[in-house]
């Protein structure tokens, strides 16, 4: 865990005037980055509408991928370049995680990137029916251990917001660490309009369930690789 972030934990709602700016100063500060970084106050102004939040350029309206936890932000700049036709949205919890993601994408360059300060329990209150075409989230839940399991963010209420926010035909892309965590997804999708395209328990030794070329290794995804351990993958679509 970051040193600035200690002992803040991961608070229900973003409320930026809970925390003193003198123990985080990246509470302040990622409030005058700049255009890559959007607030928690402007967040919800944007529902419905998020091709407002990226400079606007000819031709049809760019599809929104969203990434959840972007952490360091390497993944997110990194599809950004992969993908300039489309607009790349990462929702970050923790202060100084997303003033790295934003000058991630500022280095290079990602005009079509934005990080917003958020807590993805909640997003219902950033997206409309069908708004998002891509979702990717990546080691989402660390905590293993059973007292911190309600915390997690792969339970029934964000499967349920992913049938209404991805839009028919639209993707998600998951990678775990914990991959018991991935068991109690599929279960409780079962209902949703949701489906399993393809999952793989060792994305090294099975291969990826999308494109090798259309993929960023990700910060947490590194770390296990180097220490030998297998990260899953799951590729899931909106009917
Ligand atoms: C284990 S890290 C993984 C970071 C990155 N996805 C990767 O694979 O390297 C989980 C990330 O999710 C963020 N996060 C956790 N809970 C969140 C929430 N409720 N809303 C938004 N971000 C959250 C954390 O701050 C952290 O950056």
């Amino acid at each position: 865990m970051d040193e600035q972030d200690k002992g803040l934990g991961f608070r229900p709602r973003a409320v930026e005037d809970y925390f003193d700016p003198d123990l985080n100063p990246y509470m302040k500060s990622h409030l005058e980055f700049g255009p890559e970084v959007i607030s928690a106050e402007d967040g919800p102004t944007f529902k419905g509408r998020w091709h407002e939040a990226f400079p606007a350029r000819p031709g049809p309206r760019p599809e929104l991928h969203l990434e959840i936890g972007p952490g360091n932000g390497f993944h997110l700049s990194g599809m950004a370049a992969l993908h300039p036709e489309r607009n790349w949205l990462g929702i970050e919890i923790r202060f100084k995680r997303v003033v790295l993601t934003a000058r991630k994408l500022r280095s290079a360059g990602c005009e079509n990137a934005r990080v917003l300060r958020y807590d993805a329990h909640h997003l219902d209150d950033l997206f409309a029916e069908g708004e998002i075409d891509g979702l990717y989230v990546h080691h989402p839940d660390p905590w293993k251990r059973e007292k911190r399991a309600k915390h997690r963010l792969l339970l029934r209420p964000f499967a349920e917001w992913i049938g209404r926010a991805l839009r028919p035909g639209g993707t998600m892309r998951i990678k775990s660490d914990f991959h018991s965590n991935l068991d109690d997804f599929e279960g409780l999708i079962e209902e949703l309009p949701l489906r399993v395209v393809r999952r793989v328990d060792d994305l090294r030794a099975q291969g990826l369930p999308w494109p090798e070329e259309d993929d960023v290794t990700t910060n947490y995804q590194s770390k296990f690789d180097k220490r030998g351990l297998p990260v899953a993958a799951m590729l899931l679509v909106r009917d």
